[in-house]
């Protein structure tokens, strides 16, 4: 930064051709099965510090090297409302596991090598015997089953020899990962599904207690099975000890045969309370992003596997995700292989999906398999009826979403407990095609079926797993030519791709469809990389009149999980903390305005206008200017500001920064990155402010 030379760029930029290319991010990706090892420490996630640093008085200081002139009077893009939301796919363990706080891991026996070559019908499970009662142990998959979907069950076989009150054989749970972690006086639903061939019943006892020590976390609870049909027996515990290395022991007295299915222990603190609802710290801390919209299932769920449904004759495992399957009584969502290499409970299914984004405030926007898969499977299934079928439940998703208590679907919707509709605005037909020409065909079979019965629903599209290239060209083009109104694009590129590519939308077509970007993300969660991806949020919000959706991805992992990383947010069986991306995607999607203030900002000769990025957005509710800079030099930038006569000479600006190490990463442990609020006083029509180097800034400036 010797030269004083300045060079000029401003916002918005003249329209330029982007399409800029970049890497796939299908089948590669896959095998990013990394883990990240450091430290591991909860942090809390909204703490600030106020500090008042010295204000700079323009009159005292010719220093200033950058400059930034807004023209308030000028408006650019709108933004819409629904600008930064959440992907929110069970990648990484984020639904069982994760954000699905049910602690029996395969709770339904329905585990095998189709889920996982090392998994197996008692993945989780140990045999006990207490006491000088044995016994042994059989999955079985037989007509004596509880539902059709549900298809295996544990039928513990038990010889009585030395049965009483202190003998008793049955299995143990272990958990996922290390143990069932729960705090002192937690309460917890124990529940399962038996039966018995004994005409006095067996005596079933549940016993969580910590795998190390052996020490009871709660007192025992001790329930009667009874002869006969499949019934559901469910007590409370609350535990008195914490422990991080819980597990379940179900223990059965007596002779004879019992049988047990859908072995569950579930806390009964949810978020927002629901039943069967989510683990409270990982969906606050999802809130704490305060998300306009969340997509889901997939991701490679959607458009994965087979696109057949869960029937006779083959019962097919390798399912794409089908909205049906996951929704009415838990013990009735027929569990699928996990495109991403475990076994999904569907215990997070479309019903509690929808009920999420109500709580957060969120536009739902589900994703169904187009019958063309991507992530390296890459298959078209040509089968007519199949693709009807899939229609029909496109359709029938929107009647389960909006339709009336009484309708054929919007009654399940009614008896899951949510007999008011969850106004669905939006549905994305595929996910990323590779195929695009063929993806291309269904989706607009799909098209036409949902604007002839819902034109109230937008159906978005997509333009492949890629950031350019040819299959990205055309599925634009495509989408251009039926009139979408919105193409999703997904890309997982560098840090240094991400500030290069700043202005990759000032040049889209304003009269097509508009972006919704949902999967980006830099390959790392250092600062740097967050860095990286905030200089590109400034650029996405320049071109706010034509990207009207972002979000990261992906959204979730267990530290001990993971399939793909980087991740926006990571928790491990106890803890969650946000990355240094989190930090970021928080900031703009928590401060985000309602349109841009068209800006002109100047550099240094030396300065790297890659490394310098900004824009300013105004609140319309209170008339403040939000002025975001993201300085990712190493050098402090002293930036002159000159906002307009409509600013509030004498104000104070709030502030707040995120400054750091760009090698640093937030972890359990430690959380270097976290944002500091502060205060600035030297408010005025012009003035001085110093962004330090390595940081994102954003400056609330109150207007008259
Ligand atoms: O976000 C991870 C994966 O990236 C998604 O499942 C898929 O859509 C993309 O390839």
């Amino acid at each position: 930064m010797s030269s004083k030379t300045p060079r000029q760029y401003s916002t918005p930029n003249p329209p330029r051709r982007t399409n800029t290319t970049g890497s796939d991010c299908g089948p590669a990706d896959r095998s990013l099965i990394s883990r990240r090892g450091g430290p591991i420490l909860g942090a809390a996630l909204m703490g600030a510090v106020l500090v008042v640093p010295s204000a700079h008085a323009m009159e005292e200081d010719d220093a200033a090297e950058y400059t930034i002139t807004a023209d308030p009077s000028e408006s650019g893009a709108d933004i819409a409302d629904t600008m930064y939301g959440i992907f929110l796919e069970d990648i990484n363990f984020a639904g069982d596991g994760g954000l699905y706080p049910e602690r029996v891991q395969n709770r339904s026996f329905e585990f095998g090598p189709v889920d996982n070559e090392d998994y197996h019908p008692l993945t989780g499970w140990s045999e006990e015997s207490v006491g000088a009662a044995g016994g042994s142990v059989e999955v079985v998959d037989n007509e004596g089953r509880l539902n059709e979907n549900n298809r295996q069950y544990a039928e513990l076989r038990l010889e009585g020899d030395g049965a009483g009150p202190d003998a008793g054989f049955g299995l143990v749970n272990s958990g996922f990962f290390d143990g069932m972690a729960v705090e002192e006086g937690a309460e917890f639903e124990v529940s399962v599904w038996a039966r018995t061939d004994q005409e006095d019943g067996n005596d079933l006892s549940f016993a969580l207690r910590s795998s190390g020590s052996g020490e009871l976390l709660a007192d025992e609870a001790v329930l009667t099975v009874e002869e006969g049909e499949w019934t559901q027996y469910s007590t409370t515990i609350t535990t008195h000890t914490a422990a991080d290395d819980g597990e379940l022991a179900v223990i059965a007295g007596g002779s004879g045969t019992v049988a047990l299915d859908m072995v569950s222990l579930y806390p009964e603190d949810t978020f927002n309370g629901h039943a069967n609802g989510l683990r409270p710290d990982i969906a606050r801390t999802i809130a704490g992003l305060d998300p306009d919209f969340l997509r889901f299932p997939g991701g490679c769920l959607v458009n994965t596997g087979s696109h057949e449904a869960y029937e006779e004759p083959d019962w097919e495992r390798g399912r794409s995700f089908q909205w049906k399957d996951t929704v009415g009584p838990v013990e009735e969502r027929p569990t699928n292989a996990n495109w991403w290499g475990y076994n999904q409970s569907y215990g997070l299914g479309y019903f509690e999906y929808f009920q999420f984004a109500q709580d957060l405030g969120a536009t739902p926007i589900p994703v169904v398999p187009a019958l063309v898969t991507g992530c390296g499977q890459d298959d078209v299934t040509d089968d007519e009826e199949l693709l009807n079928r899939h229609i029909q439940d496109t359709l029938d998703l929107v009647e389960f979403a909006n339709g009336p208590a009484d309708s054929e679907w919007g009654s399940v919707r009614a008896q899951m407990g949510h007999p008011e509709p969850f106004g669905l605005t939006h549905v994305q037909v595929g996910n990323e095609e590779p195929l695009g020409e063929e993806f291309f065909e269904h989706f607009l079979e799909f098209k036409e079926a949902l604007e002839a019965e819902h034109p109230e629903i937008t159906v978005v599209g997509n333009s492949g797993p890629a950031s350019g290239g040819d299959n990205f060209d055309r599925l634009w083009e495509l989408n251009d030519e039926a009139g979408v109104d919105l193409v999703d694009e997904h890309y997982y590129e560098e840090a240094e791709w991400f500030l290069a590519n700043h202005h990759r939308y000032d040049g889209y077509d304003r009269e097509g469809p508009n972006v919704f970007l949902g999967e980006y993300g830099s390959w790392g969660n250092t600062f740097h990389n967050a860095l990286a991806e905030a200089a590109y949020l400034t650029g996405l919000e320049r071109n706010a009149d034509i990207v009207e959706l972002v979000a990261y991805a992906p959204l979730l992992a267990h530290e001990e999980g993971t399939q793909w990383e980087p991740d926006l947010i990571w928790f491990d069986n106890s803890h969650v903390w946000g990355s240094a991306n989190y930090e970021v995607s928080r900031l703009f999607s928590t401060q985000t305005g309602d349109s841009v203030v068209p800006t002109e900002a100047t550099l240094p000769g030396g300065a790297d206008e890659e490394l310098f990025r900004q824009v300013v957005t105004r609140d319309t509710q209170n008339g403040d200017l939000i002025v975001k800079v993201v300085n990712v030099h190493e050098d402090e930038a002293v930036t002159h500001l000159e906002l307009g006569e409509e600013v509030e000479s004498g104000a104070t600006a709030t502030v707040t920064t995120l400054q750091g190490d760009p090698k640093a990463v937030n972890t359990r442990d430690d959380r270097p990155i976290q944002p500091e609020e502060t205060v600035f006083e030297g408010v005025d029509d012009t003035f001085e402010y110093t962004f330090p180097g390595h940081s994102v800034t954003f400056l609330r400036v109150p207007t008259v």
